[in-house]
């Protein structure tokens, strides 16, 4: 589905990612895991458009994506939350998801079931985004995501900071996708988590993948965390 071969991208002169691959196929969770500064972030905002690629391709389906503009990406089906939140703040929660729907021309149907998933934006549609927890706020982000029936979902450490409650309820909803057959790249720094929900996990250090692993074959106490994740 989502296939990245060979990739060089970075910010003006410095580059950060070097021949970076990688493949998400549909209804598979692919967690990246990698220290502070390995080029995580940096990745999904390349898949996005939001930083160049010099080298290299990323097609979705087939079709070539890296070529696009950044505001033409979601519209080919690549929902994006990304590292620290960024809602429309000034915007209430049901103006928030309108913002979602329009993106792709989704209709109530896609509301009704983004909403069904997080019932607790349902009771606080019209609250301005920015009054909301930071749980809630990252609830919002992802089904703003979600009004897209995005084929892709990336997620950038979406359960930083926030509570246990919260983060199961994150949890449970990237594994109720992977039965949509949607294809959830999920960064995410903590070996349990990651172990509990990814098919696959893929290492990177120094921008670029170094390792993927099946993670039914991987466990705690697995080399791979030690190497790359520093714990
Ligand atoms: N906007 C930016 N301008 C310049 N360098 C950046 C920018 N954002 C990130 N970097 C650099 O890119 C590298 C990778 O960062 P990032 O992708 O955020 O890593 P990670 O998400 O794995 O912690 C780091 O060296 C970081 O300093
Ligand atoms: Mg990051």
């Amino acid at each position: 589905m989502l296939q990245i071969e060979g990739i060089e991208a970075g910010y003006g002169a410095v580059q950060v990612l070097r021949k970076l691959s990688l493949t998400a196929s549909a209804g598979e969770v692919l967690c990246v895991m990698g220290r502070n500064g390995a080029g995580k972030s940096t990745m999904l905002k390349t898949i996005v458009g939001q930083v160049p690629v010099t080298t290299g391709t990323i097609t979705l389906d087939g079709t070539r994506i890296d070529t696009l503009p950044a505001h033409e990406v979601p519209r080919h089906g690549i929902g994006y939350v990304p590292q620290g939140r960024r809602l429309f703040g000034d915007l209430t929660v049901a103006e928030n998801i309108e913002v979602g729907l329009m993106t792709r021309a989704r209709g109530p149907r896609v509301r009704d079931h983004v909403l069904d998933l997080f019932p607790r934006l349902r009771e606080r549609m019209g609250q301005m985004s920015r009054t909301l927890s930071g749980g809630e706020q990252q609830m919002l982000a992802i089904a703003r995501a979600l009004c897209l029936e995005p084929k892709v979902l990336l997620l950038d450490e979406p359960t930083e900071g926030l509570q246990p409650s919260m983060i199961a309820l994150i949890r449970d909803t990237v594994v109720a996708l992977k039965e949509t057959g949607v294809a959830t790249i999920l960064v995410e720094q903590r070996v349990d988590a990651a172990l509990s929900v990814a098919d696959r996990i893929a290492f990177m250090s120094g921008g670029t993948v170094m390792e993927t692993q099946d993670a039914a074959g991987l466990g705690a106490a697995s080399e791979q965390f030690a190497t790359y994740v520093g714990i």
